[in-house]
């Protein structure tokens, strides 16, 4: 095993850049990694994992500005102060590892993984690199010797495969990698759609009047909530199911405020009130982040530069393991170059 360089705890995550970020994004990923990169005993490695968003069909100018605009939220959301920002495929070792892995893992593996059966199995136009993918992924978190990575419920097979691989390997060739371990978010905030609250808040839905974008200016934001769901009852419910107009209000409410749903609408009367105050907090939450946007737009040389410190804190590290994979496989390292 490598010596681990510190005994902080390394906790990775991966957010693919697609679409642009809406309120569920950052309240259900983005805030819980500023939390937890704001706790001096974890060192938090934050990836924009451009290499998977090429697993399906994609248009390259369109991911290049997707990649860039996520990057630079990231940064406007305060991550470049607290963790390390980087993107994927300014770090080769990624797509290397990825392949090493693959050497190690199963084509029957690959095959079980939901999201392959459900996104592309049977297809025969499917591109390879979505049966791969999670490999890809793997690598992601096991070249940086990662201790533990949130996630949602949808990445929970995907990392399962991974600490899967890390034990085989280990047990195979030698102790290379770190095991890592999932932390199930505790119960994120789900944000809905505010013009149809049974399903998720996503920031490629069709209808974007129900989703409300981290960049949405303050108007637009308050026209977009006055429009949700309209409930004629003037009292107010955290969490009855026959109201899920209302109760997404209060969660969303209870969220941007740090409170719980039931706090959050205790005291309000009616859904306008209800409405008027989500759009305060909604806009108090992303005036801060949206100025810190244009600034950082403004100067994409700043962002450029940005990234490349990013990234330049992991490559050393990342070659290292990668080196040590190399060797424990069998292939030549560099120092027998
Ligand atoms: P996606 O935009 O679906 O690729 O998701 C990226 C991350 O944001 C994942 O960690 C999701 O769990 C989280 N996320 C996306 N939409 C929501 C939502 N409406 N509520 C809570 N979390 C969300
Ligand atoms: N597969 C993840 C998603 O679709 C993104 C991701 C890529 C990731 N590599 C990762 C997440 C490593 C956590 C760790 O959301």
């Amino acid at each position: 095993m490598i010596d681990s360089p510190s005994l902080r705890q390394r906790v990775f995550t991966g957010l693919k850049p697609t679409g642009r970020l809406q309120l569920g994004n950052y309240l259900g990923a983005i805030r819980p990694v500023l939390d937890l990169a704001a706790d001096a005993a974890n060192d938090v490695l934050v990836c924009v994992v451009d290499l998977h968003a090429l697993t399906v069909e994609h248009d390259p100018a369109r991911l290049r500005a997707d990649t860039r605009e996520m990057a630079t939220t990231l940064l406007a959301c305060g991550l470049d102060a607290s963790a390390t920002l980087f993107v994927q495929s300014a770090v080769p070792a990624h797509t290397e590892l990825s392949y090493l892995l693959e050497c190690t893992a199963t084509y029957g593996e690959m095959q079980r993984m939901v999201q392959f059966k459900e996104k592309g199995r049977g297809n025969p136009s499917t591109r390879l690199s979505l049966l791969t993918y999670p490999a890809l992924m793997a690598a992601d978190i096991l070249l940086h010797r990662t201790d533990v990575v949130p996630v949602g419920d949808d990445q929970r097979q995907h990392l399962e495969l991974a600490i899967a691989l890390a034990r085989r390997f280990n047990a195979r060739y030698g102790e290379v990698f770190t095991v890592p371990r999932a932390a199930v978010q505790p119960a994120a905030a789900r944000v809905k759609d505010l013009r149809d609250p049974t399903s998720k808040m996503g920031k490629s839905g069709a209808d974007p009047s129900g989703v409300l974008f981290l960049m949405d200016a303050a108007d637009t934001i308050a026209a977009k909530v006055r429009r949700a769901v309209p409930d004629d009852d003037p009292s107010l419910t955290a969490d009855d199911p026959a109201r899920p107009g209302v109760t997404n209000l209060a969660v969303v409410l209870g969220a941007v405020t740090g409170r719980s749903a039931e706090q959050a609408v205790a005291g309000l009367h009616g859904a306008a009130a209800l409405k008027a105050a989500v759009t305060d907090a909604v806009v108090d939450l992303l005036e801060p982040l949206q100025r810190r946007h244009r600034e950082l737009a403004a100067d994409p040389d700043a962002v450029t530069a940005l990234l490349a410190a990013g990234a330049g804190v992991v490559l050393d590290e990342a070659s290292h393991t990668l080196d040590a994979a190399r060797g424990a496989m069998g292939l030549l390292t560099r120092s027998d170059r």
